[in-house]
């Protein structure tokens, strides 16, 4: 291993179609959860690393954001790299530089915690590997993926191409709370290039973290039938990636979105993430479908921004729509247009 050098990894953003809402113990979820990578909403993260002279007891961190020092989030990524101390036992023999930047805006309803958590423990596992045993490739991303889930939960799933599951579930024989696993095998061609335009209806901070929301589902009065829902929407779509039938497909992740936000709203204290505009293009989306019969649908983050998921046969009149009729409802008519994904790249050693 170097003295010193510089690693960088590149982690895409993923969006879930079964919800995560709910922990336990150390990041563990409540229920499992399937998501897929965006091919464009990724993190770029540049770890530089120099090693002491002397040994030393703190770890030591200058954190840049898009170029610029950033206190504020330097203390969770120390806070991080502290627990990941006990992972890799070298860290505090280093001077790190991290370098951070998104492809796409902060607040965008895209979840940056999941690009950056991931870009950081890929980056993380790839020095463990020179300094201590290197891994096979599946243990590798499986260790990242167990690392970005200390970071945040939903970052888990971000380590792979394509679609992801994280949490233990009876149809899924290999999976775990601790770390997601791909789950490609089997996917009918329905899904090749499936698209996901983020419509950017809210840019603001939203009013109430996804933690806060975690911790109200402990004491939340539908919490048990919440669990058992979500473990028979991983059955049923499971069962529609497989077949590629589309209506149910649609039935599941709209369900599954609008659940998520019914949790928020009949928590205690109860809060809404929906802005107006949400419900007004929920509304225009259901219109749409009923006219056209296509096969566009939505689904939502913890927050007002609205997903359109459909179909690569259904681009163009889709395209048409959001131009049409829904930029209306975007802040200065913005949108981020992406489809699944391939998954983490690493840009240098
Ligand atoms: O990973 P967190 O703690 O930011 O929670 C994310 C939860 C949702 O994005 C709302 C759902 C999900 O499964 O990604």
């Amino acid at each position: 291993m170097k003295e010193q050098g510089k690693i960088v990894w590149q982690c895409p953003s993923n969006i879930a179609l079964v919800k995560y809402w709910g922990k336990r113990g150390n990041q563990l979820p409540s229920n499992a959860s399937i998501s897929f990578v965006l091919d464009n909403a990724h993190t770029t993260t540049s770890i530089e690393y120099r090693k002491h002279s002397k040994k030393s007891s703190d770890i030591e961190i200058e954190f840049y954001f898009d170029g610029k020092l950033k206190e504020s989030f330097s203390n969770r990524v120390l806070k991080y790299f502290e627990e990941m101390s006990t992972h890799f036992n070298f860290l505090r023999d280093y001077h790190f530089k991290i370098d951070t930047e998104n492809n796409f805006p902060h607040s965008s309803g895209i979840a940056s915690s999941a690009s950056a958590m991931g870009a950081l423990s890929l980056g993380l596992c790839n020095m463990g590997s020179m300094i201590n045993e290197p891994l096979g490739e599946k243990d590798f991303y499986q260790k990242a993926s167990f690392l970005a889930r200390l970071g945040s939960g939903s970052a888990c799933r971000s380590l792979y191409k394509g679609f992801s599951l994280w949490g233990e579930h009876k149809d899924f024989k290999n999976s775990s709370d601790e770390y997601a696993i791909p789950i490609n095998d089997n996917i009918h061609s329905i899904y090749n290039n499936f698209k996901d335009t983020v419509l950017l209806l809210h840019k603001g901070e939203k009013e109430v973290s996804s933690s806060t929301g975690h911790e109200l589902i402990k004491n939340h009065p539908f919490r048990d039938n919440r669990f058992q829902e979500a473990g028979k929407n991983i059955t049923r779509l499971k069962k529609v990636l497989e077949n590629g039938d589309l209506h149910e497909f649609i039935e599941i992740v709209e369900a599954e979105a609008l659940m998520l936000h019914a949790l928020m709203m009949t928590s205690s204290p109860a809060f809404i993430l929906f802005q107006p505009n949400t419900i007004e293009v929920i509304k225009k989306v259901w219109a749409f479908r009923k006219e056209t019969k296509s096969q566009l649908m939505f689904t939502l983050d913890a927050g007002a921004n609205v997903h359109l998921l459909y179909p690569e046969y259904d681009e163009e009149k889709v395209v048409e729509f959001i131009k049409n009729d829904l930029l209306v409802y975007c802040e200065n008519g913005s949108y981020i247009r992406n489809e699944i994904g391939n998954g983490p790249i690493q840009i240098t050693t």
